[in-house]
């Protein structure tokens, strides 16, 4: 029987370049745990499932904010406009904060769970935690969404090639028909 191994030599670099190819949308994963508020900027976010909802999200367990979501149950997943970069910017700690700081930036407003929810996102995802399968250095989190805020009608913040960036489209104002994505 073929054997896989588990570790390679592959270079990190290599692998963080490769990486730095795929395009991803940036989010802010929030929670609160008692009294204290936590967050950051996630760009390993997606879709998990539409029935039931759920969504994943990988997040480095040396962090504060893992800490803080595995103790509350909860998080919400907070999809980031262009003009939100300054925030991504704060949740990423490249502004130097501490990281309660980070929450006096942006309008945070709670729903179900209690977790901080970012008022003008393009979508805010209210979530419970339903399992997480910690592996390596990060934790794979299998998000109950229990509610959703949209917004929407404004360009998405995405990083790309290690740097934040937008699509070309014109986004502002729209008034977007959900009924007719395929996926919802
Ligand atoms: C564009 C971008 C995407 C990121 N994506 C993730 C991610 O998906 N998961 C993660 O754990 N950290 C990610 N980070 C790093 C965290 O935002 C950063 O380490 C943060 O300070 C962690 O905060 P914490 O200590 O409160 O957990 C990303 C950073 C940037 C700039």
């Amino acid at each position: 029987m073929k054997k896989f191994l588990r570790e390679t030599n592959l270079d990190t670099d290599r692998f963080r370049n490769g990486m730095a190819q795929l395009t991803g949308a940036v989010n802010i994963i929030a929670t609160r745990n008692g009294d204290i508020r936590s967050g950051l900027t996630a760009s390993a976010v997606c879709s998990f499932s539409a029935e039931p909802p759920r969504l994943l999200a990988c997040v480095n367990f040396s962090g504060n904010s893992f800490q803080h979501i595995a103790e509350s149950r909860c998080m919400s997943v907070n999809v980031l406009a262009q003009s939100q970069e300054h925030l991504a910017k704060h949740f990423a700690g490249m502004l130097g904060e501490n990281p309660e700081d980070r929450f006096k930036f942006g309008k945070w407003t709670e729903l179900v769970t209690g977790a901080p929810v970012l008022q003008e996102a393009l979508a805010g995802f209210d979530c419970t935690v339903e399992e997480m399968l910690v592996a390596h250095t990060h934790a794979v989190i299998i998000g109950e969404v229990k509610e959703v805020i949209v917004n929407g009608g404004k360009k998405p913040l995405l990083y790309l090639n290690k740097a934040f960036t937008t699509t070309m489209g014109h986004y502002d104002d729209l008034n977007l028909d959900y009924s007719m994505s395929p996926w919802y």
